[in-house]
């Protein structure tokens, strides 16, 4: 069975269209039903459209902090298009544990460091200011505490001696946009 996604961004969506470009493979077993934001100005969902993907927009700012409204609306836009699974896609919304119960084992994130290391924000500078040889990144199982669902796919990248965090995060979203429909391709075929 060929299974439904839906991707949610919030930013400039470049791992949504790797996603969906992966999903033109006839072999991939999923197929992109929605790209959905939590703002109108997100400049990901222009490229959704230009992919021929139906998009939606679930603003967060009218909820002024009510995360559990926002949760509901959110779900109920996203039921509506019945995906099999969402992958968060640079989507920086915090969800409730009841929304994320909802989606429980359906639902992946990619993060820009090798979890358990540097959850959160600021992944890169942190790796740099610890020293550490290796950056890259995850693709995770969302669980109800932030970043930290099992780790399904993994890849490491070279910290370079002139490395800023500008350069490793051009180095490592290179590898996220082959990482992440690696991950999805198998996900989506277990
Ligand atoms: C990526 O670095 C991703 O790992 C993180 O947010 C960023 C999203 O970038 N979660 P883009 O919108 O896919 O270009």
């Amino acid at each position: 069975m060929t299974k439904r996604v839906a991707i949610l961004i919030s930013g400039s969506g470049s791992n949504m269209v790797s996603l969906v470009e992966a999903m033109k493979s006839p072999d991939f077993g999923a197929k992109p039903v929605l790209v959905l934001a939590n703002k109108a100005e997100a400049a990901g969902l222009e490229k959704a459209k230009a992919l021929g993907v139906p998009t939606a927009v679930v603003d967060h700012r009218p909820y002024k902090g009510d995360r559990a409204a926002f949760d509901t609306e959110l779900h109920e836009v996203l039921s509506s298009y019945k995906p099999d699974i969402v992958c968060l896609a640079g989507f920086m919304r915090i969800f409730t544990p009841e929304l994320i119960e909802k989606w429980a084992g359906k639902m992946l994130n990619i993060h820009p460091a090798l979890l358990p290391k540097y959850k959160g924000l600021n992944t890169h500078q942190r790796a740099l200011d610890a020293g550490d040889a290796m950056g890259g990144c995850s693709v995770h199982i969302v669980t109800p505490e932030l970043d930290a669902g099992p780790v399904v796919k993994q890849v490491e990248v070279p910290i370079l001696p002139n490395d800023t965090a500008d350069t490793l995060t051009a180095r490592v979203i290179k590898e996220e946009h082959k990482l992440y429909p690696a991950a999805l391709k198998e996900f989506a075929k277990a």
